[in-house]
Order: structure tokens, then sequence, then C-alpha cells
């Protein structure tokens, strides 16, 4: 047997992708490797998403170049590729910079990466594959899925069209694209008979989901999962990234009519202030997303709402800032991600004036992250003496404990007794922490 390493960075669909990508070596007979060290091919998955990305990529080759070049006087040097966001972006740059380097190739073209596994092994030399292919990927990869555990990512929409100011996403991952429905379909068929019971929906813009249906018409994404939700075994669903311009009603109605649609959503707004949020080009105010909270709380009163933040956009000002507090304290997140604003080669707002100084940005990011965190815990103490269902998902720290998630996405520590991974168990939740919480099985 050979061995891959394969390190994934950032998104939930680069670690998707990292699956797909081990998934397409198995037959080429490899099997995953515990370190780079034993590994024969070492792949990084890459992330350009914020600043210096390219930059801890060529620190982490320039590591692997010494680990090569040690196993290379034994005659085993490992291949070693770059592949992700930051292999499209910067293509033919990273093979000139690190010699180490024997393949690059990007989101869009891994499912070549047996084709160019056997053409370096031809040639010997670097292979670079960044071209946005005229076939679907999708189509080429394999089609059986190995055993995932009990909760599993399946990619349906990639790329996105949307353009805020401050992201490289649509220069990365491309346009907008939906699989279609039996290939998603397909997919999850093949999760579930693995052992996989709770299916998250990956897409830059999930909800933006507009693929061909079973019957020939463009479906949307509320359509797709109450079509899978009809599939035996999965017993949840979930969906990630949304934009709130594509929260259409069918979707929002989804909460409140399928059961096995998790209470849980993200649903970035960035930033607070309007005038921000027109610089962005986010293509909504913030009066029209508490709009849209509003409807999604009528649906499913119980939401645990989530979403991603930026300070520190050009020119955000002190009362900018506030006013992302104030959306804050308004909408109650039950858990968020908060960035301070990365200015990024090639994208609009990377050129605008007004650039914030980095102290600033810390300041606020400070303040934002404290504001969430204390919300985080009231949402979890909020869940103090409920009863729900969890799924146990993995071994806890103690013998007999298992560690489940909640229908909220929280970490939940259960004595399980005889239950097993796998299992849906219901529980009354005893004890709250910052970042899980713990419970009782009821008898
Ligand atoms: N700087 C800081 N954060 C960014 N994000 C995207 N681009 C940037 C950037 N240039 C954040 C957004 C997005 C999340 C995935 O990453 O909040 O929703
Ligand atoms: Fe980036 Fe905006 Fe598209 Fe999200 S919606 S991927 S933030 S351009």
């Amino acid at each position: 047997m050979k061995k891959v390493y394969i390190r994934s960075y950032g998104c939930q669909m680069n670690v998707y992708d990292s699956q797909r990508m081990g998934d397409l070596l198995g037959p080429l007979g490899y099997e995953a490797a515990a370190a780079p060290e034993d590994a024969d091919l070492i792949i990084l998955n890459t992330c350009h998403i914020r600043e210096k990305a390219a930059e801890k990529v060529y620190s982490e080759l320039g590591k692997l170049r010494y680990l090569k070049k040690r196993r290379a006087r034994n005659g085993n040097a490992p291949v070693i590729a770059v592949a992700g966001c930051v292999a499209q972006a910067e293509g033919e740059e990273i093979v000139r910079r690190e010699r180490a380097v024997d393949l690059v190739f990007g989101p869009q073209t891994y499912h070549r990466l047996p084709d160019l596994l056997k053409s370096h092994a031809l040639s010997g030399r670097p292979v670079v594959e960044t071209e946005f292919p005229p076939e679907d990927k999708f189509d080429h990869l394999t089609k059986t899925v190995p055993k995932r555990g009990v909760t599993a990512f399946l990619t349906v929409q990639e790329g996105c069209d949307k353009f805020c100011t401050f992201c490289v996403v649509p220069y990365t991952r491309g346009a907008e694209f939906s699989r279609p429905v039996t290939q998603i379909e397909t997919e999850a068929r093949a999760l579930v008979e693995g052992g996989v019971r709770e299916i998250t929906l990956l897409g830059q813009n999930v909800n933006a989901y507009h693929g061909l249906g079973t019957d020939g018409e463009v479906w949307s994404l509320a359509r797709l999962i109450t079509y899978l939700s009809r599939i035996d075994g999965i017993e949840r669903l979930r969906f990630t990234t949304s934009h709130p311009r594509d929260m259409s009603d069918d979707l929002i109605a989804a909460y409140a009519e399928n059961p096995k649609l998790m209470p849980y959503l993200h649903l970035p707004i960035q930033a607070g202030s309007d005038r921000i949020l027109k610089e962005m080009n986010r293509g909504h105010h913030s009066e029209d997303y508490l709009k849209l909270i509003a409807r999604i709380r009528d649906a499913c009163p119980d939401i645990a709402l989530s979403g991603d933040f930026i300070v520190g956009f050009p020119d955000e000002t002190e009362a900018d800032f506030e006013a992302t507090l104030a959306i804050i304290r308004e909408v109650r997140y039950a858990s968020a991600f908060s960035f301070k604003y990365s200015p990024r080669p090639g994208t609009p707002a990377a050129e605008m004036a007004g650039q914030v100084a980095d102290e600033v940005k810390s300041e606020r990011l400070a303040r934002l992250q404290a504001l969430l965190a204390s919300q985080q815990k009231a949402f979890n103490r909020g869940c103090l003496g409920r009863d729900m269902a969890i799924l146990l998902e993995k071994p806890g720290r103690h013998p007999g404990q298992l560690i489940g998630r909640s229908p909220y996405l929280q970490s939940v520590y259960i004595d399980a007794g005889t239950h097993a991974i796998g299992d849906m168990v219901n529980v009354t939740i005893d004890a709250v922490g910052s970042n899980s919480l713990s419970a009782h099985i009821h008898p």
C-alpha cells in the first residue's frame, strides 16, 4: 500500500474536497498516512480567503522541502502537491518559488489527480493544472464512498456570482454552479449506506442552489432538501453557507415543515452599517436582514442563528462598527465567526481608500468577539433543563462517554450506557459550558 497525507486548510468545502481526493486515491492503492513523514504523497489543500494564506503555504512547503530531501537520500522522496484556492490563485508561481512541489491543481481540477500523478511519474517534472475545465469534476469522482462516520459533508453548489468587494471566492472557485439532483442523491445514498445519519449540504452560496431536478425542472435548495429527507436512514439535514439575498420563502417554510431540517442557520451579514454593506456590494440593507431574521424566527422560533462578521473594512468608522454591534445585539446569535478585514489582491476593496489601521481592527474585533461570546453563553444557558434529541457521534474523554450533536450544532457530552455511536437519544441538558453541554439520557 502507498500512503497519502492530506492537510486541509480553511472552509468545510475544502474538508469535503480533501475527502474526495482521498476517495480518488483509494483505487490507486493509497491509504491514509498518520503524518507527512509516513506519506508517499503529501497534499496541502489550501485556503486563500484571508491574508498571509500564500505565505503560510510557502513556509509549510519550506519544511516539506527538507523532509523531501532527507527522504530522497533513502530513495523514498514523497510527491508534494498543492491543491485548493492558493493553488488556483498562484498557479505556476508555486513551482517557480518552491522547487520541492511536484503537483499544483485547483478546486475545479482535483478529479484529474490520478492522471496528474501519472504524468508526473512519467515526466519527472512538475505538473500544474489550474484551468477551469469544461467537464464537470463531479462526474469524475468515485461513485462509492468509504465509511465517513455518522455525519458528513456533501457539496451541492460551488462558486459565487455575488462579488462582494472583499472576497476572492468568485475568482478562486469560479462562477456559481449547482450539481444535478440525481448526482447528489446517489452520493447521499452512498453516505447513508456507510452509516451517515446527518448530512450537511455545502456551497459557497448554498441557498442560491438551482440544480436540475428529477423532473427536468430547476429545483431550489428547499426542494432538494425535501427530496433528500425522504431517503431512509437520513435523520438530519443541514446546509451552509447562505446569503441573505437568496433566503427564499420555500426555504424558510422548510424549517417549519420538515422535521429533518435542523433548526440552525448560518446567515452572514458581515457588517451592520448600510454604508459599509453598500461598499461591500452585499446587495441589501441591515433592515432587510432584520426583517428576514424575524420571518425565519416566525417559522422556527427556536432556531440557532450563526453568522460571519468582518471588522475594519476600508473606511469603517467607529459609528459604522457600532452599527455592527447593534445588529448583533438585536439578532442574538448562537455562534459566529469574526475576522479582521484582510485586503486580498485583485479584489476591489483592496484598492479602496481609508484602509483601517491594524490596531483599530484588533480593538474592534476584541469588542465584537466579547459580545458574541456572551451571546453564545446565553444561548447555551437557555438550553439548561431542556429535552432534546442528540445524535451520538464520537468517543468522549472518559470511558463510556460519547459526544453527540444537538439540533443546534452544540457538542453534548453524555454517559452513553449501552448506546452506541450513530444512535439518536433523547436527553435532558444538565450542565452548560461556553463550548459544550452535558446531558443524561432519558431512561
Ligand atoms: N477579509 C476578512 N474576512 C473575509 N472573509 C471573506 N473575505 C475576507 C477578507 N478579505 C470572511 C467573510 C466570509 C468568511 C468565509 O470569510 O466573513 O463570510
Ligand atoms: Fe465571497 Fe460574498 Fe460570494 Fe460569500 S457571497 S463567497 S463573501 S463574494
